[in-house]
């Protein structure tokens, strides 16, 4: 049987850095699922739907075929056989994936790929309903948060290295809309599950971090890694 690490959070609070670094650790595969979300976004963008038009996500979704594959040790991911992996880190797909993520159909399709990824091998997946919804049986959970200031001036500094210039308020407002509607939408919805660990990384460095769900993983298995 495969050992499980589910990683939920909201966004920027560092889930997929940790995972990224966890997985490299103990030889597991990370799991990217935001990235399918924002794949099926990326879709909806190209096709000009809106995302309030449930019959016309529904039925694009029906008709799209989201894969993952891995290069090097990262995660690609691809529509209908096309890699999209360098168009899903945007804004604009970051928030067509929230705001489409609510719709049963595709939940449906992206949850049945993950399911069958983490039965076949160990895995470090991070998501929002990983430990709730996804794999409840994963053998350690983690719910990873910060404070959406923090979150917000870590997107602002990432930003601001890549040259792009950005309003610090503007990403805070956009953080707390992301985060209203991940956790308040009617299926499978952003929460902690009931025996997830929390880890609040507001006042914590990446390494610190990662200290901690290593010793969390240790005491689990009696493992060290
Ligand atoms: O983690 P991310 O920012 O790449 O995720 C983009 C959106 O996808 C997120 O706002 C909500 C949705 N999502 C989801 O509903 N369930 C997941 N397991 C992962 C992401």
């Amino acid at each position: 049987m495969s050992f499980n690490i589910a990683i939920d959070g909201p966004a920027g609070a560092g889930k997929s850095t940790i995972a990224k670094k966890i997985a490299a650790e103990l030889s597991f595969i990370y799991v990217d699922t935001g990235a399918m979300y924002r794949a099926m976004g990326l879709l909806f963008l190209r096709k000009g739907i809106d995302s309030k038009d449930a019959a016309a996500i529904e039925a694009a979704a029906r008709e799209a075929d989201v894969t993952i594959g891995y290069e090097n040790g990262e995660q690609q991911v691809y529509l209908n056989g096309e890699n999209v992996t360098a168009s899903l880190r945007t804004e604009e797909a970051g928030n067509m994936a929230s705001a489409t993520s609510i719709y049963p159909g595709v939940r449906r399709q992206l949850t049945a790929l993950q399911k069958e990824l983490a039965a076949r091998q160990n895995v470090v997946m991070d998501g929002r309903d990983i430990g709730t919804a996804v794999l409840p049986d994963a053998q350690l959970k983690i719910y990873l948060t910060a404070s959406s200031h923090v979150r917000a001036v870590r997107r602002y500094e990432e930003l601001k290295a890549k040259g792009v210039d950005s309003d610090l308020s503007v990403i805070e407002a956009d953080i707390i809309a992301r985060d209203q509607r991940d956790m308040t939408r009617e299926i499978s919805p952003l929460c902690k599950a009931a025996d997830a660990v929390e880890v609040d990384s507001s006042e914590l460095t990446i390494d610190e971090v990662v200290e901690t769900v290593r010793k969390l993983y240790q005491e689990r298995t009696g493992a060290s890694v």
